[in-house]
């Protein structure tokens, strides 16, 4: 058997960017993509709120609820021999207070074995995240299209297209640092702003739809494979068609079982010729 891979630390990642080189991070939600994710050499597995609609159905991340993450987070921590391993904290886990913050980011590390938690917002949840990272617990931060806020956004929309929103993310992502978020998400935003946020922070940026000038990418796993066919953000770029392939491997099972193609003999168990007629002997007289 293969030796287990040293799992990373955040350190390992700074020096990843230190060195000019990019970072991964992809999410995941179960324990044999997880496998297949660290297997890949994926710095960063993200147990994404996005799980409500790529893995649960849902119409958004809004009504995925802290144990819905544990739950995946638990099979995912499972598998993430190499990679560090994000929980994101959905929607109403942390806006109430810095006790319930902390309540929940404890939940995520302790319960899901996840070791870093992620939430959204900027400037307002810094009393939230530094409170997180006293208790011991590493915060990436989540700033521009905020899925857990579209209500109030209005729509998935690209954030920071004009001046004062661009400030905004810009005071957003240093509010982000100086709270002591290990890196943060730029999700949405264009590709000169996150340029000059990767270049004013020195904490890493991962971006999602942020143009190529960010320490790192993130995906979610679902689009880049093509196994959720609601919708594709005009950011993701689809590697493979899994959810095709699935379908076509259905329509050739059912074939070969009705042209009697499987199962064959390969397929099946047998029982020794004297057993057999065994059997049929006993049957006879019952
Ligand atoms: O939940 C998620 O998948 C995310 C990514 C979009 C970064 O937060």
């Amino acid at each position: 058997m293969a030796d287990k891979p040293k799992k990373l630390a955040i350190q390992d990642i700074q020096a990843t960017v230190a060195k000019g080189e990019p970072v991964f991070q992809i999410t995941a939600v179960d324990y044999p993509t997880a496998l297949a994710v660290d297997r890949a050499g994926i710095e960063f597995i993200l147990v994404g709120d996005s799980l409500g609609m790529t893995a649960l159905g849902l119409d958004g991340t809004v009504s995925v609820t802290m144990d819905m993450m544990i739950h995946h987070a638990k099979a995912v921590s499972r598998a993430a021999n190499r990679a560090i391993v994000i929980g994101d904290l959905p929607f109403g886990a942390y806006h109430a207070s810095t006790a319930q913050a902390v309540d929940n980011a404890v939940r995520l590390m302790k319960e899901g074995a996840c070791d870093v938690v992620k939430l959204e917002g900027g400037e307002d949840f810094t009393d939230k995240i530094q409170a997180i990272v006293r208790a011991g617990i590493p915060v990436m931060g989540h700033i521009g299209l905020t899925p857990q806020t579209v209500s109030k956004l209005g729509g998935f929309k690209v954030q920071g297209k004009d001046v004062a929103t661009s400030l905004q993310l810009i005071r957003d992502a240093k509010a982000l640092e100086k709270a002591g978020a290990c890196a943060m998400v730029l999700e949405a935003i264009p590709d000169r702003i996150a340029k000059l946020i990767t270049e004013t922070v020195s904490i890493p940026t991962m971006g999602i739809g942020a143009g190529p000038d960010c320490d790192g990418q993130v995906l979610v796993l679902a689009d880049m494979i093509g196994m959720f066919d609601r919708f594709t953000p005009r950011f993701v770029k689809q590697y493979c068609k899994v959810g095709e392939q699935i379908t076509n491997a259905m329509t050739s099972f059912m074939e070969d079982v009705r042209t009697s193609q499987f199962p064959l003999a390969e397929h099946c168990f047998t029982i020794k010729d004297e057993q057999y007629e065994a059997v049929l002997e006993a049957l006879k007289k019952t």
